[in-house]
C-alpha cells in the first residue's frame, strides 16, 4: 500500500472521530518515525509489509475509539511532545491557558511554583521549559502517573522540577509564589464520560464528587498554608464551574478573584490571590 492510499482509509474514521485526515497522519508519522511533511512530499512511497499490518491494526482500534494519543504513546502539549499512558489524562490545549496565564502574571524572577495533580508534567513541564529560573514541583497521587511525569522530565531534559508522590499539597514543603492545578473536575453523571477520548482516561483523573467540585474545594482549603503573602492559587475547571470556584475561593479568603474565558468562550481557569500568610 503506499502512503496516499494509506491517507485515503482516513474515510474509516468519518463520523467517528473530529478529525479523521489528522488521525491517520499521526498514525503513519509514527509508524514511518517521520514528520508529517513528509507524507505529502512522499506520497508514492510503498509501506512494508508490516508497516502496512500495523498500520490497519492501529486504525481499526481508532476505528473502535482508542485515542489516538494511546496508540501512539505520544500528546504535543505547549512546544513539547510528552509521553502520555492510560494511568492519566492526555493532556489538553485548553490547559495551555494555565500555562499562559503562569507566564504573563510572573516575569523572569524566580519564583517557586507548585502544580498539583502533575498527571503527564503537562503544565510543570512547560512551564520549566520557558522559566530555567523556576523551581518548580509537582505532586501527583497515582503511582504510574508520577513515574511517567519523571520519565518527560528526563526525556526533556528537564531539571527543575521536582515530582513527589502524594495528595495534592501533601509532598509540599515551605511556600509558594503560585500553586496550579487541573484537578479532577468532572460530575460522575456527566454524559461527556461516555463519549470520546475520556472513555479510555482513567476516572481517577476525570471525575470528583460534589458535581465535579470535591478536589477544588480541598485543594483551596489546602493550597493557604503553603502560599506566600500574596500568593496565587489557580484552576482549571469545567464550562459550568467558574461562578462556584469564584465562590468558593472567595468563601477562604482569596482576594482578586478573575475568571478567564478559553478560545471557545466558556469560563476555563479561575484564580485568586492570597494576601495574608495562613
Ligand atoms: C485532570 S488530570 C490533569 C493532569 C495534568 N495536570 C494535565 O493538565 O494534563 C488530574 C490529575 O490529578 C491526579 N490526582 C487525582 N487525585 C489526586 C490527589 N488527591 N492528589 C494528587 N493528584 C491527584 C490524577 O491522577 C490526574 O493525573
Amino acid at each position: 500500500m503506499r502512503v496516499d492510499r494509506a491517507l485515503a482509509l482516513s474515510d474509516q474514521l468519518d463520523g467517528l472521530s473530529e478529525t479523521p485526515k489528522l488521525d491517520c497522519e499521526l498514525l503513519l508519522c509514527h509508524l514511518l518515525n517521520k514528520p508529517r511533511s513528509y507524507l505529502y512530499a512522499w506520497p508514492d512511497i510503498e509501506l512494508s509489509q508490516s508497516q502496512q499490518q500495523n498500520y490497519t491494526q492501529l486504525l481499526e482500534r481508532r476505528v473502535a475509539g482508542e485515542p489516538v494519543a494511546h496508540l501512539i504513546g505520544r500528546q504535543g502539549f505547549w512546544t513539547l511532545e510528552l509521553e502520555v499512558s492510560p494511568d492519566t489524562l492526555i493532556p489538553r490545549p485548553e490547559t495551555e491557558l494555565l500555562v499562559e496565564w503562569a507566564l504573563q502574571q510572573f516575569s523572569d524572577q524566580p519564583v517557586r511554583v507548585a502544580d498539583l495533580g502533575t498527571g503527564t508534567g503537562a503544565i510543570a513541564l512547560a512551564l520549566a521549559s520557558e522559566r530555567p529560573g523556576w523551581q518548580i514541583t509537582a505532586t501527583e497521587l497515582h503511582p504510574g502517573a508520577v513515574l511517567l511525569a519523571q520519565r518527560n522530565a528526563e526525556r526533556l531534559g528537564i531539571h527543575n522540577v521536582q515530582i513527589l508522590a502524594g495528595s495534592w499539597c501533601a509532598p509540599l514543603s515551605g511556600r509558594y509564589e503560585l500553586i496550579l492545578s487541573n484537578p479532577p473536575y468532572i460530575d460522575s453523571e456527566h454524559i461527556c464520560l461516555t463519549q470520546g477520548d475520556v472513555r479510555y482516561e482513567p476516572r481517577s483523573a476525570l471525575v470528583a464528587e460534589q458535581q465535579g467540585m470535591a478536589d477544588i474545594i480541598d485543594i483551596i482549603h489546602q493550597a493557604p498554608n503553603y502560599l506566600v503573602k500574596g500568593g496565587w492559587l489557580v484552576f482549571e475547571h469545567g464550562y459550568d464551574q467558574g461562578g462556584a470556584v469564584r465562590a468558593q475561593l472567595d468563601t477562604a479568603g482569596f482576594q482578586q478573584c478573575f475568571t478567564q474565558l478559553d478560545l471557545n468562550g466558556h469560563e476555563r481557569i479561575t484564580g485568586g490571590c492570597y494576601a495574608s500568610e495562613r
